[in-house]
């Protein structure tokens, strides 16, 4: 029987994932968008769908198998509001989507690279936020949420560097006591079981 690997990390600075344009992404006109950046099995989309029946829900995973997982089980389930896409987010978000289009954009434990001499490697910078910002409709939100407090940190670092991009809802340099949106990643929820401390912020797109 051939087993099929998933990778468990992809290093997002090889080569292959630069120098490349990807289309943007066939959306509808209008209505409501929310985004998972690095969804993997996009649990927490699974769960956020029922709560937001009319709203389309869109995963981005540089993890292709993952991403062929996510529209198989949505195909099963019958959810035609979910949907992932193959995607490096540093590189691709700024094609992905019309600018003002999404609604919210989560990113749910981002990275595993969280030694110091990995950070050119992490998901939230300077110019993520940016793009997130671009992307973004005014009033819209942006969730981020980790176990490792160091990622935590430098995210909310960040953040708070944008204060005419974003503000946060728990107050300025603060983190959010629990999550207000219904619906647990798999990481969260492995988390949640061995009682580790979460880290979440919530901030709004000016
Ligand atoms: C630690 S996992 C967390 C997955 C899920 N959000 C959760 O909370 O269970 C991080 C995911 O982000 C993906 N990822 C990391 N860097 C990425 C990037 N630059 N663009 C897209 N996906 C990325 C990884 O492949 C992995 O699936």
């Amino acid at each position: 029987m051939s087993k099929s690997r998933v990778r468990h990390h992809v290093n997002p600075l090889r080569s292959q994932f630069l120098g490349r344009t990807l289309a943007p992404l066939d959306l509808p006109p209008t209505g409501e968008i929310e985004v998972e950046l690095g969804c993997a099995d996009a649990r927490f989309l699974f769960e956020r769908a029922p709560h937001v029946p009319d709203t389309l829900l869109v995963g981005l995973e540089i993890r292709d198998k993952m991403v062929a997982l996510v529209n198989r089980t949505a195909g099963e389930l019958g959810l035609r509001n979910l949907r992932a896409h193959f995607a490096h987010v540093n590189v691709d978000l700024p094609q992905l989507f019309p600018d003002g289009r999404l609604t919210r954009a989560f990113i749910n434990f981002p990275d595993p690279w969280f030694k110091r001499r990995h950070r050119k490697r992490r998901l939230v910078d300077p110019e993520l936020v940016e793009t997130l910002y671009r992307k973004l409709r005014p009033s819209g939100e942006l969730f981020f949420q980790s176990d490792v407090y160091e990622l935590a940190l430098d995210a909310l670092a960040v953040l708070e560097d944008a204060p005419d991009r974003f503000q946060n809802v728990a107050g300025p340099w603060s983190f959010l006591l629990d999550n207000p949106f219904g619906a647990r990643s798999l990481r969260e929820a492995r988390c949640e079981a061995r009682q580790l401390r979460i880290w979440r912020m919530l901030y709004v797109r000016v």
